[in-house]
């Protein structure tokens, strides 16, 4: 009897333990390259989420456009095709949650310390809890660098781009600051921006180093100089539903694994855009200009008018509290 109920016991544990011991896999889909801040990031993250999770998370990162386009990867994380994605703050827009565009508006940073004032503060927390309602929750937020702006003539005032098609991510703050300097927006998946140099579609474009080097747009671009005239970084965001579900323990292990892959990220993040200058510079195809003060001056007041005629768009509040953390100096 006793030997038949421990078999009885034995069969139901069993029956019952794939359900327990069932791996949680997790698809974590970008759109750019390995060797780049966000890539190495992902694959830290990967790796420490397994390790602290002892192997019951499986974390499977799909970069370069692999599995999803810019808009795709959203609408995937929204149904729960993915599980988590690290969309630059530009993607945020055309979701519906605006505010994010103020981190487009042209030089709102001066530098990282900068940035950091708001993306580590209440302004950045308040950003990602607006997510929320969307089923997306905001985990982190991962640097990546200033941009610089390349085409195949040389940049070294607004009147310079006046005309040029340039390319520029899916956001109304980045379509103003290009129609500032008299230049024509062209809006495209980051997927799409190599080929698009490449025949002749756009003249130009504008991008962090890192991103430039690693599509290999240098291959394309005669010109580029470093305007810094506006950032580009990421919000690190889960499907609400599937992160809410997770065991307790599972979501700590994994909170963990996030604030150090974040740690990692914001220290590679400006070493790495430093390696890719000298990287293109190295490859004597793009020819690298660095404005002096006063011609970088001529960017700022040319672009800074987008601030106040976009104001009521990404909402007054949201650009006073980013005004009020870094303080702001028109
Ligand atoms: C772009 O579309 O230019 C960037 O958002 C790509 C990225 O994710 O860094």
């Amino acid at each position: 009897m006793t030997k038949a109920l421990t078999a009885l016991t034995i069969s139901a544990a069993l029956l019952a333990a794939p359900a327990f011991a069932e791996t949680i896999n997790i698809k974590f889909s970008h759109v750019v390259a390995v060797d780049t801040p966000k890539g190495q990031a992902a694959e830290f993250f990967k790796k420490r989420a397994e390790e602290l999770t002892g192997g019951k998370v499986k974390v499977d990162v799909y970069p370069n456009s692999q599995l999803y386009k810019d808009k795709e990867e959203m609408e995937a994380l929204q149904l729960g095709a993915v599980q988590m994605l690290a969309p630059s703050l530009a993607k945020f827009g055309p979701l519906g949650v605006k505010d994010f565009e103020v981190f487009d508006l042209p030089f709102i940073f001066n530098n990282y310390d900068d940035l950091h004032k708001v993306t580590k503060g209440e302004a950045g927390k308040a950003l990602l809890a607006k997510l929320e309602p969307k089923g997306i929750k905001g985990l982190a937020y991962w640097d990546n660098g200033f941009k610089s702006m390349s085409a195949n003539t040389p940049i070294k005032t607004p009147a310079d781009l006046k005309g040029k098609k340039l390319r520029i991510q899916n956001s109304k703050v980045l379509e103003e600051q290009m129609r500032a300097i008299k230049a024509i927006p062209q809006m495209l998946a980051f997927s799409e921006v190599y080929q698009a140099l490449q025949t002749g579609v756009v003249d130009g474009t504008e991008n962090p180093i890192s991103n430039f080097y690693t599509q290999k747009m240098h291959e394309v671009q005669k010109y580029m100089t470093i305007t810094d005239h506006g950032y580009l970084g990421y919000a690190v965001i889960v499907n609400k539903k599937f992160w809410d579900e997770l065991p307790a323990d599972i979501r700590g292990q994994l909170e963990t694994a996030m604030v150090e892959a974040t740690d990692y990220a914001n220290n590679i993040a400006k070493e790495k855009n430093d390696q890719d200058l000298e990287a293109v510079k190295a490859s004597g195809k793009t020819e690298v200009t660095v404005l002096t003060p006063e011609e970088r001056a001529a960017f700022r007041s040319a672009m800074l008018p987008v601030h106040d005629k976009m104001a009521g768009r990404i909402g007054k509040e949201t650009i006073d509290a980013v005004y009020k953390a870094v303080s702001f100096q028109k």
